[in-house]
């Protein structure tokens, strides 16, 4: 006997957890089902973000730069301290408590919303015999008339070099390693390979990024990049650019790297772990898609229209199972949007205003368009920089490296990019993409009161810089 739902979604990240309590807040009957299991092989909702992604990366970003804090920043202060150490498996153990939380509460909030949850891989059974879909999670079996698949995404391994999670890490292995490594290694200089290598660099590990490509973050605007660059070399990141990685040997003594440089010369590198970030790849895997004939690209991602619609009527994909950027807030968005959707509503995401942040030190952040984009659009344009060097609170905070640049358009003003590296650029950019999405120009954010000291004065002030008329730069 099956079980009957209007909305079954599958996978309990961002994407679909938010998708079934705002399809549950409209009034739908939803099951949600997930997989993930946690130590005791109880559920653990929440996806890649909640326990191997956005929530656990924070926490060990937060921790390590406490420590660095401790033992470079504090003297400028004043404060002395003796004997600094740091007790790894009790970072880890508060990481774990952080993701504990977040289980929970999501846990509790499908309680709140009446969404029945199944622990378990849900797959596809084919056609229910009322109209609709059959999905079968362990002995049971689900239907509805809409299915939305929300399976997320896993990390891409180098081929030839499986993870085992011990040596050679994916995002899993790389946040739960046990003791600070002497020498760590990263493949590829992405989001995760800075955030990763920035964790383990501050609390001892000498680290060395391996990147394919000649540019060192090339979806960033240039001048942010470059300025990103130059701290984290600063702090003793090593990024190589434009390598080519050749043979990889894991062994008990730790592994070894072989590539080229840029130069073309060959190199070895040893490391006792190594990570490996060069990207994820949808997960469709055990989801039966071929049971209904749901349709998958070449990299195995669902295809949707731009409005999360697959080829099978009421079915449809949201995050990192489909096209877009791989984030939980877009995820999360095309979620809400989906559900609106399926109750006859509007659900809208705008792909022009969804923020990028990487939370190293310092954070870089941005909305829109980069310098590069413009030019190659031929879009005439005028630039405005503020440094936090100028800032009164970066000083007091002493935190001054970076700068908030806004691109404009040259006629109308209009904004067309938010650009930020320097501290808390993941909170400022919200006012550059609430300014964004109601198409303010630049002269707008310049003639808005800022609260004194605060950093987005900065941004205050690089909005007025677009009109060449800082007030304190
Ligand atoms: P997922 O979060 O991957 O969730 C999918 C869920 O579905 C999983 O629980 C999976 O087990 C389950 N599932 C899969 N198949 C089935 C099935 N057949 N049956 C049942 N369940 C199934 N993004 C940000 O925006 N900010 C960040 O700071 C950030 N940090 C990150 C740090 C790291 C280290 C990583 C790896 C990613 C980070 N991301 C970040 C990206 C973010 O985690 C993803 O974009 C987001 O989790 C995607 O959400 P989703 O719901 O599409 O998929
Ligand atoms: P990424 O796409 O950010 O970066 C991968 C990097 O690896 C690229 O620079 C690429 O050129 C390089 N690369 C690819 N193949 C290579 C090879 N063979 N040798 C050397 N370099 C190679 O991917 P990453 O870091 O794995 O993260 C995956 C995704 O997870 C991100 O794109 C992002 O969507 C999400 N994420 C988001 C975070 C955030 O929002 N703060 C944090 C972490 C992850």
């Amino acid at each position: 006997m099956s079980k009957s739902f209007d909305v079954i979604v599958i996978g309990a990240g961002p994407g679909g957890y938010i998708a079934a309590i705002r399809a549950a807040q409209l009034g739908f009957n939803v099951a949600c089902i997930d997989d993930w299991k946690n130590h005791q092989g109880g559920p653990a909702p929440g996806g890649t973000c909640t326990n191997v992604g956005c929530i656990p990366s924070k926490a060990l970003l937060q921790s390590s730069e406490h420590y660095e804090h401790a033992g470079h920043a504090f003297a400028d202060h004043g404060i002395g301290l003796k004997d600094l150490s740091i007790d790894v498996a009790k970072m880890l153990a508060r990481k774990n408590q952080i993701v504990k939380q977040n289980n929970d509460g999501i846990l509790y909030l499908f309680k709140k919303n009446k969404v029945t949850f199944f622990h378990g891989r849900g797959s596809f059974a084919g056609a229910a015999a009322g109209g609709g879909f059959e999905v079968a999670v362990g002995d049971e079996k689900l239907t509805a008339r809409q299915v939305v698949v929300a399976t997320g995404s896993v990390a891409r391994a180098l081929p030839g070099t499986p993870f085992d999670e011990e040596r050679v890490l994916s995002n899993d292995g790389a946040l739960r390693i046990g003791a600070v490594p002497k020498k760590l290694g990263l493949i590829g200089s992405g989001v995760i390979g800075l955030e990763m290598g920035s964790v383990w660099r501050r609390l001892g590990a000498e680290v060395t990024v391996l990147e394919a490509l000649p540019t060192f973050l090339g979806a960033v605007d240039e001048q942010i990049a470059k300025e990103a660059h130059k701290a984290f070399t600063k702090q003793g990141l090593k990024i190589e650019l434009g390598v080519k990685v050749g043979t990889i040997k894991s062994g008990k003594a730790g592994v070894e790297v072989e590539y080229t440089d840029a130069q073309g010369a060959a190199h070895q590198l040893a490391v006792d772990k190594l990570i490996v970030s060069i990207g994820r790849v949808p997960n469709t895997q055990g989801l039966n898609a071929q049971a209904v004939g749901l349709a998958l690209d070449e990299r195995g991602a669902v295809v949707v229209d731009a409005e999360c619609r697959t080829n099978l009527p009421g079915v449809w994909a949201v995050g990192d199972v489909v096209r877009g950027p791989m984030l939980a807030h877009k995820a999360e968005e095309e979620g809400v949007a989906v559900a609106e959707r399926i109750a006859g509503q509007h659900g809208h995401v705008n792909f022009d205003t969804i923020p990028w942040v990487i939370y190293t030190s310092p954070e870089i952040a941005w909305v829109g368009q980069t310098e590069q984009q413009l030019k190659a659009a031929g879009r005439a344009y005028k630039a405005g920089v503020f440094p936090f060097m100028a800032n009164g609170r970066a000083r007091a905070l002493g935190d001054t490296t970076g700068m908030v640049k806004f691109l404009a358009d040259a006629a109308s003003d209009e904004i067309l990019g938010v650009h930020i590296v320097g501290p808390m650029a993941s909170e400022l950019i919200s006012e550059a993409v609430v300014a964004m999405e109601f198409k303010a120009s630049a002269e707008d954010i310049a003639r808005i009161c800022h609260a004194h000291p605060s950093l987005s004065e900065a941004t205050k002030e690089a909005a007025l810089a677009v009109d060449k008329r800082t007030l304190n730069f």
